[in-house]
C-alpha cells in the first residue's frame, strides 16, 4: 500500500508545474487529476494531524489550529473530505468526514450566526448530494436553515450577520443563501427561497458601488431599515475593495441565477467579474491581493507593510465562481470565463501556492489571508481555500467532459 502510494505523489509531482504561468499555458485535465491526487493523499496528513473531536481551521508556525464546531469555518473540512471521496471513491474520505459531521449536527439550532450555509450546507448539503441519503440529512438542513431564517428582518429584508453593530449586512452572507435556495427545494416551502431573493435583492441594491466593487459591511437601522453607514472589517479601509468579499459577491449572484433563472443576476455576476478581472491591481497571475487596494497603499500607512500579500482563498473561489459562470454565457466570454479559471488553477496548483505533500500541516495551499485588520490568519493556509479549490478541480473535471 505504502509503495502505491509512493508511486502515486511520483506520478504527481511529474504532472505538477512547478513554475508560475501566465496566459500561454494551459491546465488541463491531466493536471486536475494530479492536483485531485495530491489532495486526497494530503488531507490523510491533515487528517493525522488535527484533533478528535475539532474541525481543522489553519496552520502557522508549525502548529495545526483547530476550531470548535460554532466557528464558521467548521464544514469546510469535512465538505472537501466529501468531494474527494466524491472523486476518488475511498471509503476511509467517507469515514473520516462522517465523524466530523457527528460534531457539527447540533449546529442546526444555532441561532446566533448567519454562517450556517458554510457550516451546514458546505458538509451536510454535499453529503446529501454525493451519498443520496435524503433520509440521514432532510432534517438536519431544514432544522438549520429554519434557525439561519430566524436572522431575516422583513423590515431591513435582509439576514443580520453579526449581533453587535444595529443589523450589520456583510457581503460574504450572499454565500448562505444557496443553502435556503436547497431548503426551499427539499421542503416545498418557498418562505426560505423568499428570503433568499429578499437579501439577493437587498444586498445588490446598498452593498454595491457604481462601478460593481462592493462594500464588506452595511449596517442598518433595524427600525426602519434604512442604511446607518457602509464600511470595512476585514478589508484595508472602508472604501476599498476587499478581495475576499469581492469574490463572495460573484459565487452569490452565480449562484442565484442557476437556483432562480432571473437573469438579472447573471447580469449582476457578469458586471462583478468584470470589475474584478479588469482591476488594474490584479496581478498578471490572477492570484489577487488580499485588497484590490492593498497595492496603492502608502509603505507608511497603517497596512502599508502588507500592500503585497495575495490571497489564495480568493484566487480558488473566484475560480470556482468563473467555472460556473463560463457554462450560462455563450462564445468568447464563455471561452475568456473557463480560461481565466484555468489559468487562476494553474498558478495555484505550482509549487508557489500547492504544498509538498506532507508540508503545511496537511493543507492543500499556502498564501492566503483571514483578516490583516485583525492581524488574523495572516499568509496562511485556511481550510476554506482548499475547499474552494477542490471544488473548482472538480467543476473543472465536470465541465470539461461536458465541452468534450
Ligand atoms: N466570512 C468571513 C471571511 O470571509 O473571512
Amino acid at each position: 500500500m505504502k509503495k502505491l502510494h509512493l508511486l502515486i505523489l511520483f506520478f504527481i509531482a511529474m504532472i505538477l508545474p512547478t513554475e508560475l504561468v501566465h496566459a500561454q499555458e494551459k491546465f488541463s485535465i491531466e493536471r486536475a487529476d494530479a492536483c485531485l491526487q495530491l489532495a486526497v493523499e494530503q488531507i490523510k496528513v491533515l487528517a493525522d494531524r488535527s484533533a478528535d473531536g475539532m474541525l481543522p481551521k489553519t496552520f502557522d508556525k508549525g502548529k495545526n489550529f483547530d476550531s470548535e464546531s460554532g466557528w464558521w469555518t467548521s464544514g469546510f473540512y469535512p465538505g472537501t473530505l466529501l468531494y474527494l471521496y466524491e472523486y476518488s471513491g475511498e471509503q476511509s474520505l467517507l469515514r473520516m468526514a462522517k465523524q466530523k459531521l457527528l460534531l457539527l449536527e447540533k449546529e442546526k439550532y444555532n441561532t446566533t450566526t448567519h454562517d450556517l450555509g458554510f457550516m451546514l450546507y458546505c458538509s451536510f448539503g454535499n453529503a446529501m448530494r454525493i451519498t443520496g441519503d435524503t433520509a440521514a440529512y432532510r432534517e438536519i438542513l431544514l432544522k438549520g436553515a429554519e434557525s439561519l431564517a430566524t436572522r431575516y428582518s422583513p423590515i431591513t429584508k435582509a439576514i443580520r450577520s453579526w449581533d453587535f453593530d444595529n443589523f450589520p449586512v456583510i457581503i460574504d452572507n450572499m454565500m448562505n443563501l444557496e443553502f435556503l435556495n436547497s431548503a426551499s427545494r427539499l421542503s416545498g416551502d418557498k418562505r426560505f427561497a423568499d428570503i433568499s431573493v429578499m437579501h439577493a435583492n437587498t444586498t445588490m441594491r446598498n452593498h454595491y458601488r457604481r462601478d460593481y466593487s462592493c462594500y464588506h459591511v452595511v449596517d442598518y437601522d433595524p427600525k426602519t431599515g434604512n442604511v446607518i453607514k457602509k464600511k470595512t472589517n476585514q478589508g484595508a479601509f472602508d472604501e476599498s475593495a476587499w478581495a475576499r468579499g469581492q469574490a463572495w459577491g460573484l459565487y452569490g449572484y452565480t449562484m442565484m441565477y442557476r437556483d432562480t433563472g432571473d437573469r438579472k443576476y447573471l447580469a449582476f455576476a457578469k458586471k462583478i467579474a468584470s470589475y474584478m478581472l479588469k482591476h488594474p491591481n490584479m496581478p498578471k497571475d490572477l492570484i489577487t491581493y488580499w485588497d484590490y487596494d492593498a497595492p496603492d497603499l502608502p509603505a507608511d500607512s497603517k497596512y502599508g507593510k502588507y500592500a503585497d500579500y495575495r490571497d489564495a482563498s480568493t484566487a480558488s473561489l473566484t475560480a470556482s465562481a468563473l467555472l460556473e459562470l463560463s457554462t450560462m454565457v455563450k462564445g468568447k466570454l464563455s471561452r475568456y470565463y473557463r480560461e481565466t479559471a484555468e489559468q487562476i488553477l494553474y498558478n495555484l496548483s505550482t509549487d508557489r501556492y500547492t504544498a509538498k505533500h506532507g508540508t503545511n500541516g496537511g493543507f492543500l495551499l499556502k498564501h492566503s489571508v483571514g483578516s490583516i485588520p485583525h492581524n488574523s490568519e495572516v499568509d496562511v493556509p485556511l481550510t476554506y481555500a482548499d475547499y474552494y479549490y477542490v471544488e473548482a478541480l472538480m467543476r473543472y473535471k465536470d465541465y470539461y467532459h461536458a465541452l468534450k
